[in-house]
Formats: structure tokens, sequence, C-alpha cells
């Protein structure tokens, strides 16, 4: 009696297993007919202005793609997830994204210290990856499937030293940097080495810890030694609180940072302290060429708010993985990969082709913060 129950109980198990096996065989009709893009940035976070951008910019593009159609004669899918600007959970969401939700590219992310930490998943796994933002060099040193749609941090640095020394005239700078962040350790140091090139003299390399509130410490010793301008690369909710420190402590000369300080909550956070400040950035929405202004109009018009530098730079990378999908003729890795090595493309941060090492050569814009507006003041190219 025992024995048949167990035997009819084996006999549905085995059935429905099977039934499970094939259906999870057969692709379902939906899975067919769409292609899946990984999205990454940290919406929440110390830094999650860049996160929300990164996203919107990603789905502005892909939205664009499948009003005309979608690529390769599918619909595209965005799969966008948040790394919270920690590099552990980049690694848990680059994984998931691939082995989960089987995505055949990544467009992402944000913060250098999170790419750093994502891009040898892309790479062993084959899957190309464009990194919109992060602008540490080693990002692409990963390997052959890491691109980047941004310029590089030896290039940001050597432009902000030169307009501190030839712009401002500045001839004693000082510089305050995050020691636990890659983004901002390597552009302190970029920006010092030219600096000093050039001849002025960086009279004080002062660090703090990641999460840090207060840098009195640190900008006392830097102040005291009469220095005319302190560079700040950090990302905007540090870069805000260290400029208002230094203001609080009767610092009066010049500060200037690079792209970290693009959000609209700099001005928030660091309200009249951070009035008067440079910064080296991607993009500025007041540069006149068509393709920025016809994608803030329609940034605004979906979004209601003017787009920062990572909104155009997600918009740009997006736009460049799905046309190397269209080029290549696939989804195959190796061959978006190939057609992303060949492709030229005129983005909205400026004309894109890849170098030998798969970063774009492009010009730095230089803002200044005015009445709490970013302010466009040049354009430098290479
Ligand atoms: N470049 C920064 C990094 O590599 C991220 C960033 C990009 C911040 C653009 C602001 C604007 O970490």
């Amino acid at each position: 009696m025992f024995k048949r129950l167990y035997l009819t109980i084996l006999v549905i198990a085995l059935f429905v297993g099977l039934i499970g096996f094939t259906t999870g065989c057969q692709p379902k009709e939906q899975e067919v007919n769409e292609i899946k893009i990984g999205g990454v940035g940290p919406i929440s976070g110390d830094a999650e202005t860049f996160g929300i951008s990164t996203r919107n910019g990603e789905n502005l593009a892909v939205e664009e793609w499948n009003a005309k159609g979608g690529v390769l004669g599918k619909e595209i899918k965005l799969i966008f997830r948040d790394d919270k600007g920690d590099p552990a959970e980049a690694v848990n969401v680059w994984t998931k994204l691939i082995d989960q939700d089987k995505v055949v590219a990544i467009v992402g992310t944000a913060m250098s210290k999170c790419s750093l930490a994502a891009a040898p998943i892309c790479q062993a796994k084959k899957i190309p990856m464009i990194a919109p933002a992060s602008t540490n060099p080693m990002v692409t040193d990963c390997g052959d499937y890491i691109f980047r749609a941004c310029f590089i941090d030896p290039f940001q640095g050597i432009v902000g030293a030169n307009f501190a020394y030839y712009d401002l005239g500045v001839r004693k700078a000082g510089v305050i940097f995050d020691i636990g962040n890659d983004y901002t350790k390597g552009l302190s140091e970029f920006f010092r080495d030219q600096f000093i090139n050039l001849g002025g003299e960086v009279v004080g390399f002062e660090s703090h810890p990641t999460g840090a509130t207060d840098f009195k410490a640190q900008l006392t010793n830097l102040i005291k030694t009469g220095v005319e301008l302190i560079y700040i690369p950090d990302y905007y909710s540090d870069a805000a609180l260290i400029m208002k420190q230094a203001r609080e402590l009767g610092f009066k000369g010049y500060f200037l940072g690079g792209d970290g300080w693009d959000s609209p909550d700099l001005v928030k956070i660091g309200g009249d302290a951070v009035e008067g400040g440079f910064f080296t950035n991607h993009f500025s929405k007041d540069d006149p060429r068509p393709e920025v202004q016809d994608f803030v109009n329609k940034y605004k018009e979906k979004y209601g708010k003017d787009p920062d530098g990572f909104a155009a730079l997600a918009y740009d990378a997006m736009n460049i993985m799905i046309t190397a999908i269209k080029n290549a003729g696939s989804t195959d890795g190796a061959k978006i990969r190939d057609a992303l090595k060949n492709i030229s493309f005129k983005a909205v941060t400026g004309k894109i082709t890849f170098d030998e090492n798969r970063n774009p050569v492009k010009s730095v814009v230089i803002i200044e913060i005015k009445d709490g507006q970013q302010v466009y003041n040049t354009t430098i190219s290479p």
C-alpha cells in the first residue's frame, strides 16, 4: 500500500519535473523577441543623483530605439540595477545581470571604484561593457571587453592643472582627496604632477578617509601654507562640505574640482561656499552644438529637468552599445566587442572613437558655479 503511494508520488514528481524542464528549455515567446541590456548606477547611497541621471539617460536612449523598431528586429529591454556606490554591491549586481537576467551587454557604472570591481566579471564572461562615466584609467585595463564613454583622469587632471596655472594664474596649490577612492586618489595625483611640471608648487597634499565629514584638520594644514587654490577631486557631497568648511576657516582663494562635482546637489549642500568654484566636466547643457541642444530638449520634456553630465554620458554609452549590436548583426559578445572597437559615433558629449585601450579621445568642458548655476566657461580639446 505505502509502496504504491511512494511510487505514485515519484511518478507525479518526475512528470512535474519533466514539464518544468521542457518548458524551462523552451524560450518563452517574450524572451525570443527581446534583447536584454543591463544598466547600472548608484540610485541609493551618497551619490544617488549619479545613478538617477544614469538611469534616465539610458532609458531615454532605449525608448528612442524601441520607437524606431528596436535593434535586430527585436525590442530592447533595459534591466537597471543599483550598485549603491559600493564595489561589493557592484560585483553582486553584475553577477545577477549576467547569470540571472542573461543580459547581452552592460552599460555601467558611474563610480570608478565600482567599475573597477565589476569589469573583471564582464571580461571573464565575455560580456561587453561600457562604463559611461568612470574616468580612472585602470578601468579599461581589465581587458578587451571593457570600454568607456568618457575621457580619462590623466587628461582631466592635466586640464585642471593648466587651467589653475594659466587661466587663474595660481602658483601655490593645495589638494585634498579621499584616500579610499580610486577616482579621487588618481585624479589628485594627475593634477599634482602636471601642476608641478608647469612650475607651480603643490604645498599641501592632504587625504581623508572615505565617509569623513569633518575636514577641518586637513584644511587648516592647507590654509596655513598660504595656498591660493584648493583642488578637490571628490564627489559632490564631500566636495560641498569641504568648500563650506574651508570658507568657515577663512579661506579666500579658489576652489577647483573634477567631474565628481556635477550634481544639482553640489549647490544645495554647499550654498554660497561653492560660488565661484570651477570644475572640469564632460558636458554642458549650454553647449550650442545641435546634438547637445536636441538632447537637452528631449530630456527636459521627459524628465522635467536639465540633464547633467551623467545623463548625457549614459545616453551616449547606451546609444553606442545598441549601435554596436546593430553593426555586429548579432548579440554574440565577441562580435559586439569587435563592432565597438571600430565604431565612430557622433555623441552628445562629442565624437567618439576608441583608442587602442578602448578609451575615447574627447574634449573637457570647464564649468563655473555662478549664482548657484553651472555656467559654461570653455572647452579644451586633447
Ligand atoms: N568620474 C567619476 C569616477 O570615475 C564619476 C563621475 C562621472 C562623477 C561624471 C561625476 C560625473 O568615479
